[in-house]
């Protein structure tokens, strides 16, 4: 039997190392982290992150061929191949911060690998790292070897949260970098078996390491610069009486472009996309190529821009000051689906409302009291650490009350702001919402879910991304 070992029980981890052993009952599957509350969740009733069809995968195979530890050494030294999956967040301080990653989590699970492996191991990268990572993991496994063979595989992830077991259940492709030499392609093989259990084989790629992890950092890097381009696009289209709905239906029914990644918003979130342009602009930095570094930095910049656009927008149509006035925040989670508000623009749009002292009222269905205010009390990039492994922020935002549905949240507020995608939010009675709010009445859709002509006619002032504006603010009198 094939022994699997995961380290680092996160987003990434917990779902991937799930569906393989769902997919693979010959194989088996122990998740280990350091954090103790993870893995007690993940051996639970309630898993430590929300995920739809996740409950059901874990429960199948938990105690079968799926297990979850926090002897990491123990587990790491029984197993043939290790897939690391630990986090890499943008570092904060010293060389390269605030845009390379951050590899001291990697750096200590590569080092604890190579002291307590007694044969020989396939490492896996599965976290995204920069490119030419593998090179130095193989310089520190290496090292202290012991005559024991380390091979190192890159395999990054591509799954989304809020679908991640369809994404895994049916990927688009796996892909497995290796070294061109025979021990390398060996590996890569017995990684493919794992994989060839459910996967089309002709969906399995195969590149050299260096094509694998560049290949990670590119694919975000693109689907990012997908949302800013259409986002660039919304602020044209609010500025001409264009429909950004309408522009993006057109782009993506050429079949050149296709029509997924097309929807304009408040702006993309997540811990993948803002961290891997940032890292693939540093790469590119350092490999002399400042043309390529600021072409992909831009992207990020109409992104921060998207996030201020839209404070601007509700701060100017509401008299030019939110001060003391109730705001209705609606979804805190960077999508649907997900728990998760790593990067989510809530946090920028929330500070920029506070910034101008609006009093936030704020419901999400999946994200809790402690964790909202943990997001604005803390700085940026900071967030990207996991909160286990960094102090206790002091956290006592006055301004900001979070509440336990949508209709309390948007009682007697001025505005209602809705910044996450959430299905409820598209079935709310917003009679009964319009009712119990202060007049005249503003709904801001970063998301476009709403029925805007709908809302009209209740007496809402609506305003939505990319789209005409509503009459009541084109007529607005512009304010110095
Ligand atoms: C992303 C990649 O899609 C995935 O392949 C990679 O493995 C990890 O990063 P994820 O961040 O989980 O996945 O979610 P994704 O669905 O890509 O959404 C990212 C952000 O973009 C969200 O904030 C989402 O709301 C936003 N988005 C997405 C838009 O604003 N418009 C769109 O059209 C699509
Ligand atoms: P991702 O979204 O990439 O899965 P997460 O932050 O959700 O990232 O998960 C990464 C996990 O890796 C965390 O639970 C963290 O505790 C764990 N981790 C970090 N370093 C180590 C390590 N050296 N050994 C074991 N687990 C680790």
């Amino acid at each position: 039997m094939v022994k699997i070992c995961c380290i680092g029980a996160g987003y990434v981890g917990g779902p991937t190392m799930a569906v393989i052993a769902l997919k693979c009952p010959n194989v088996q599957v122990t998740v280990v982290d350091i954090a103790e509350p993870r893995i007690n969740a993940w051996n639970s009733g309630t898993l430590p992150i929300y995920e739809p069809g996740l409950d059901d995968v874990v429960k199948q195979c938990r105690g079968k061929n799926l297990f979850f530890s926090t002897e990491v050494e123990k587990h790491v030294a029984e197993s043939d191949i290790i897939f690391v999956s630990v986090n890499t967040p943008t570092k904060t301080q010293g060389l390269g911060a605030g845009k390379a990653a951050d590899l001291t989590y990697w750096e200590s699970a590569a080092r604890m690998i190579a002291d307590v492996s007694k044969s020989d191991k396939i490492v896996v990268e599965k976290s995204t790292v920069p490119v030419k990572t593998a090179e130095a993991i193989e310089r520190i496994l290496t090292h202290n070897k012991k005559g024991i063979n380390f091979t190192i595989l890159s395999n990054p992830e591509f799954l989304a949260e809020g679908t991640a077991i369809q994404d895994l259940f049916n990927p688009d492709r796996v892909l497995i970098g290796g070294r061109e030499t025979p021990e390398g392609q060996k590996a890569i093989n017995a990684l493919r078996d794992v994989y060839a259990n459910w996967v089309p084989k002709e969906r399995i790629l195969c590149t050299n390491l260096w094509s694998a992890e560049l290949s990670k950092l590119a694919a975000n890097a693109f689907l990012a610069q997908r949302i800013s381009s259409v986002n660039a696009m919304s602020a044209l289209c609010e500025s001409t009486g264009a429909d950004v709905s309408q522009v993006s239906h057109s782009i993506g029914t050429d079949s050149r472009v296709g029509p997924k990644f097309l929807n304009a918003s408040v702006g993309f979130g997540g811990s993948c996309f803002q961290k891997d342009i940032l890292n693939l602009v540093y790469i590119c930095e350092c490999n002399g190529l400042p043309e390529v570094a600021n072409y992909w930095k831009q992207v990020v910049k109409v992104n921060d821009y998207q996030k201020s656009r839209f404070v601007n927008r509700v701060v100017s149509s509401m008299f030019n000051t939110v001060s003391s006035k109730k705001i209705a925040i609606l979804g805190f989670a960077f999508k649907k689906d997900t728990g998760d508000t790593r990067e989510t623009p809530a946090i920028d749009v929330c500070k920029g409302l506070l910034g101008d002292k609006a009093r936030l009222s704020i419901f999400d269905p999946q994200v809790t009291e402690d964790q909202i205010l943990k997001d604005l009390s803390m700085k940026k990039f900071d967030k990207d650490h996991p909160s286990h492994l960094q102090p206790a922020s002091p956290t006592s935002i006055k301004q900001v009350s979070i509440v336990g549905d949508a209709y309390e949240a948007t009682k007697d507020s001025h505005g209602i702001c809705i910044l996450t995608e959430w299905d409820e939010f598209k079935k709310l009675d917003y009679q009964k919402v319009f009712d119990s709010m202060q007049k005249p009445a503003f709904v801001f859709d970063g998301r476009n879910i709403v029925d805007a002509d709908k809302l009209r006619k209740i007496g809402f002032i609506v305003y939505c991304i990319g789209k005409p504006l509503d009459p009541w603010l084109k007529d607005m009198p512009a304010v110095a």
